[in-house]
């Protein structure tokens, strides 16, 4: 695709990855994905903010054909991503500097061949004159490395953000039209991403708000003419208010544990608590992540294998643990043929967690009218604590 212009010689480049339907080998890509590009002619200078994975560069390089100078190219991050290029880039434009950060020089080093006497490191809060445009460099630690800044044009008010306010969706639209849509998907990549890290986002959300900002301008996903919509949802993400909701990953083996899951989860409705199920041999774990980001419990429901949890729930757990959502509760049911350590286990999986653990319900085969009742009381249990605590 040819560069598409944005503003006067502001101009958005990169490559529209429809097919990729897994990132980083990890997190599920219904919509495929985008690595955007962005190149400044200011009347002086010439600037590219960041490039793409370095398989993608014959891409980049196409659309880089009539810009016959490149005086710098600008690393907001440095994951492969968005700084894989750069070498072939520096390559086809021997003269121009890379601007970065001190801390993202050193990964930069680490992962990619560059030399240091290319890099010039700018300070937080140091400006860029290109001209007539000039950049100002907004330091973001943890969106969602330690390196992470994003850049303001300030005469275009537009922000740079590179993955701060990404959505992973492929689509030839170059600025928001649905805003519906890429709430999902940015609210889906703010969960996989994003999350761990909600608390220094929330103080870098506060940092950006000192900006006039008219389009933020994204390395996954489109452009945004009203900044609010991202920001407010991003502001909404990372506050302390959570939903009346149960998210409810589990297993069945043997019917046992989904008849204790479908019991709890008609009682907690009865009691106008809303559940989220996730059976984790298919879930797509994307969903339960975006779950995660403001439920008020977990309840893991597992069989017991080889006297532990099922591997998927282990999986589940270990995730939910490095996600650190901020739930406040968490139980767990399920059944034993013969004997486990399934409760032990999955508790010492999730010491992120800041959750008051409210008593498991395991038992023995297929549930009894005794069994059914300690469900009962779990229900009645998480509703009375989400009312206490005001969730809605
Ligand atoms: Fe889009 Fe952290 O890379």
């Amino acid at each position: 695709m040819e560069p598409r212009k944005i503003r006067d010689n502001i101009y958005s480049l990169g490559f529209i990855d429809w097919d990729s339907r897994l990132f980083d080998a990890l997190i599920p890509l219904p919509d495929g994905t985008s690595y955007n590009s962005y190149l400044i002619e200011g009347s002086e200078k010439t600037v590219l903010i960041d490039t793409v994975e370095s398989s993608h560069f014959h891409e980049l390089e196409a659309q880089l054909k009539n810009v016959p100078k490149l005086d710098y190219v600008i690393s907001l991050h440095a994951e492969q991503d968005h700084s894989g290029s750069i070498p072939q880039v520096l390559a086809l434009y021997p003269d121009a500097k890379l601007i970065t950060s001190a801390k993202a020089k050193g990964l930069l080093m680490d992962i990619l061949p560059i030399s240091e006497e290319s890099i010039i490191i700018v300070s937080d809060g140091e400006t860029l004159s290109l001209g007539d445009k000039t950049l100002e460099f907004i330091f973001t630690p943890w969106v969602h490395w330690p390196e992470t800044m994003v850049a303001y044009l300030q005469e275009d008010k537009i922000l740079f953000s590179c993955d701060f306010f990404g959505a992973h969706i492929a689509t030839t639209d170059l600025f928001v039209t649905d805003e519906a849509r890429v709430y999902e998907a940015a609210k889906r990549y703010y969960a996989e991403v994003m999350m761990p890290f909600r608390k220094i986002i929330d103080k870098n959300l506060d940092k950006i708000s000192a900006y006039d900002i008219d389009l933020i301008a994204p390395s996954h996903g489109q452009i945004y003419p009203r900044p609010s919509f991202i920001i407010d949802a991003h502001k909404e993400w990372v506050s302390s208010r959570l939903k009346n909701t149960v998210v409810l990953p589990y297993v069945s083996m043997h019917h046992s544990t989904k008849m204790m899951v479908d019991f709890l989860t008609s009682s907690l409705v009865k009691k106008g608590v809303n559940v989220e199920l996730f059976n984790l041999t298919v879930t797509d774990i994307g969903k339960l992540a975006m779950a995660l980001v403001d439920a008020g419990t977990i309840v893991i429901g597992t069989p017991t294998v080889l006297s532990g949890p099922h591997p998927n729930v282990v999986y589940g757990a270990y995730l939910a643990n490095a996600l650190r959502p901020k739930v406040k509760f968490l139980s767990i049911i399920g059944s034993y043929g013969w004997g486990g350590k399934s409760v032990e286990i999955l508790a010492g999986m999730i010491p992120n967690l800041k959750v008051e653990v409210l008593d498991p319900v395991l038992i023995k085969g297929v549930p009894t009218d005794l069994d059914f009742e300690a469900l009962e009381n779990l229900a009645q249990t998480i509703a009375a604590k989400h009312q206490e605590l005001g969730f809605e």
